[in-house]
């Protein structure tokens, strides 16, 4: 790490690039650009358009600790505290899951159900499980301002990064606020102080991404995910299904006839989402969603009219 203050941004720029080259870190260039904007308090552009600026030496030393949380594997979003999602940066931290690209697939398609490009659309009530940073129902509620919106999650800190994500990214777009609950799945319904039981409420679409790894894959996943991302988020139990056995044993009790759930999976979990759905007469059709690498990544499970 060079010590004189006579270096610019573009010198440690290229040069934080070769270091993260040199440590098999992904992205260098992007990842050495995401830490010094984020060191500077300035936008990645603006990198650009101050590229001769001489760092001081406070920013220098302070560039070097970012530097070696990287190398040593923290994730470049739990470093800088923000990932970007569905047109949106989210705030996050140890504790709560950075939201992932794969996950947009399961925004899109709830934007169908809910019929978000459509004219004169009946508002309809949205109740995701799980809900870590809020990546997807503030996505929906940003696009789709006029629905009911419900979230919750068994994490207190993952709900607390929830609640103010949703007040920084939705506070042009939406008068009411989306409802977070606390809990484990169902149950944050019926034991939140928040919930009005008078209101006795059954929802158009639940929506989940939960945990859906298999317990022994976790040791198997990159140091970056298994060291640093919460197990809660991640582990499905002995074959990785069983956050979709609890979900689809309750879901029906809430949805209205013809509701829908929308579930993100693992690329390998159709016949064992479709084994747990068939116990269930009230589920009548499913059907499975693939995402751009043409992986198996949504199921879409619609719950009888009568
Ligand atoms: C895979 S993460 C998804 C987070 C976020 N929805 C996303 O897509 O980025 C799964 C989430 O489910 C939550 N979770 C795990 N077990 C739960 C339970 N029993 N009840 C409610 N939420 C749970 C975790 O805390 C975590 O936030």
């Amino acid at each position: 790490m060079p010590k004189s203050n006579d270096w610019t941004i573009i010198k440690i720029l290229a040069w934080t690039e070769s270091y993260f080259k040199d440590h098999s870190i992904d992205s260098s260039r992007l990842t050495a650009e995401m830490l010094l904007a984020y060191c500077l308090g300035i936008k990645r552009l603006d990198l650009y358009l101050q590229h001769d600026r001489p760092l001081q030496k406070n920013e220098l030393s302070n560039l070097k600790a970012l530097i070696k949380r990287r190398i040593q594997n923290e994730p470049t979003a739990y470093i800088i505290g923000e990932k970007g999602f569905f047109d949106s940066d989210f705030k996050v931290a140890s504790g709560v899951l950075i939201p992932r690209p794969d996950t947009e697939t399961i925004v899109e398609e709830a934007l169908k159900v809910l019929g978000a490009c459509k004219e004169n659309v009946k508002p309809k009530t949205i109740f995701e499980l799980g809900t870590g940073s809020g990546a997807i129902i503030i996505s929906l509620a940003k696009v789709a301002p006029d629905h009911l919106y419900f979230a919750s999650d068994v994490s207190v800190t993952s709900l607390a990064i929830a609640k103010k994500n949703a007040e920084i990214i939705l506070s042009k777009t939406m008068k009411d606020k989306i409802v977070f609950f606390a809990g484990d799945w169902f149950s944050s319904l019926k034991k939140s102080p928040e919930f009005d039981p008078i209101f006795d409420q059954k929802f158009d679409l639940i929506i989940s991404n939960p945990p859906y790894i298999p317990s022994k894959d976790i040791q198997t996943l990159q140091s970056e995910i298994r060291l640093f991302e919460p197990l809660l988020a991640l582990d499905g139990g002995r074959d990785g299904l069983d956050s979709f056995r609890f979900i689809l044993d309750d879901a029906h009790h809430y949805l209205v006839p013809g509701g829908t759930i929308l579930l993100e999976m693992g690329f390998d979990q159709k016949e064992g989402i479709q084994n747990i759905s068939k116990q269930y007469p009230e589920y009548q059709f499913i059907e499975f969603i693939k995402d751009l690498a043409e992986h198996n990544r949504v199921a879409l499970i619609k719950k009888s009219i009568d």
